[in-house]
């Protein structure tokens, strides 16, 4: 099935359940859409899937769950019913503009959120996601700050600068990898103009859909999860990042690699901590298969 048939097909289901809501029973659709509706239905698969992948024909989609759903206050927020579990997406032959297509509605929908309404009504920017949705490598962080929501891109702020260094010196670039948050929004800072928080569990869970999203449609190679509070929004797992970094783990079948934040880098700065990081850089380098240098094995190790 189609990234863009299944992302229209789930706006299609949102905008029903919306109408139901509102009481609204019938829905009228005349001929000439029903019979473009039809056209558009991806058929049955003709011969059986291979083994492990599954049947082109399924029901129900986990890969890309639905995102934005009712408007729902934060008080009241509910973990979201498509629940990011485990399971990978098909692996799709999802083309170029296929990706495009369905990341591009994806962010208008995200741009438009409103389903927390304390951080809706706090908000400059909603910080969608920056960067090659073509990339192998995929960046994702806890939440924009004060920096990140005055620009609407994620990782500009301090810990953003020394990011983006990391990733120059693994043979990258901003442009060529992809940066995300698990939230979308800043986390609101009520009766204070500065600072940041933690998001809550359930502004994460809410957020969620977003970034798996993301993740279906990039199909990276490689995740490095940016933290305790990244690794939590994305793999539930509340262990300390101390024991976690460094260590594989998976989500949606992708290879996740959870490091320290480039917050608590700065915080820390010390050589042990940075190599830490730049080992757990350089297990993603080989993970990749992309070149390590003599002088890229050596940073950070004391001479
Ligand atoms: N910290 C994050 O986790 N994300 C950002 O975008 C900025 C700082």
């Amino acid at each position: 099935m189609s990234a863009p048939f299944d992302h229209l097909l789930e706006a299609t289901i949102d905008h029903l359940k919306r109408e139901k809501a509102r009481g609204v029973k019938y829905v009228q659709v005349d001929e000439s859409s029903l019979a473009a509706l039809s056209q558009a239905a991806p058929q049955p698969a003709k011969s059986a899937p291979a083994a492990g992948v599954p049947s082109i024909a399924r029901p129900k989609r986990p890969s890309l769950p639905s995102t934005p759903q009712q408007p729902r206050a934060r008080a009241t927020a509910q973990p979201s019913p498509v629940q990011p579990s485990t399971p990978a997406p098909s692996p799709s032959r999802i083309s170029r503009e296929e990706k495009e297509t369905a990341m591009a509605q994806l962010r208008e929908r995200a741009m438009a959120c409103q389903k927390c309404p304390g951080l809706v009504a706090a908000r400059q920017n909603v910080v969608f996601g920056v960067g090659d949705i073509h990339s192998p490598l995929m960046f994702v962080g806890e939440a924009p700050g004060a920096d990140e929501d005055r620009q609407g891109e994620p990782f500009v702020g301090k810990a953003g600068q020394l990011l983006t260094k990391i990733i120059k010196t693994m043979g990258y670039s901003r442009e060529t990898v992809y940066i995300g948050n698990i939230l979308k929004c800043r986390p609101d800072t009520p009766g204070q103009e500065w600072g940041n928080r933690k998001p809550t569990p359930e502004e994460m869970d809410t957020c969620k859909p977003y970034v798996i999203s993301q993740i279906d449609i990039i199909q990276p190679k490689v995740i490095v999860a940016l933290g305790a509070t990244a690794v939590q929004g994305l793999l539930g797992e509340t262990q300390g990042i101390t024991r976690l970094r460094g260590n594989w783990t998976e989500f949606r079948g992708v290879p996740v690699m959870p490091t320290f934040h480039p917050s608590y880098l700065l915080r820390q700065d010390d050589l042990g901590t940075k190599r830490k990081v730049w080992e757990d850089m350089l297990q993603v380098l080989e993970r990749l298969g992309a070149p390590i240098s003599d002088k890229q094995r050596g940073f950070f190790l004391k001479k």
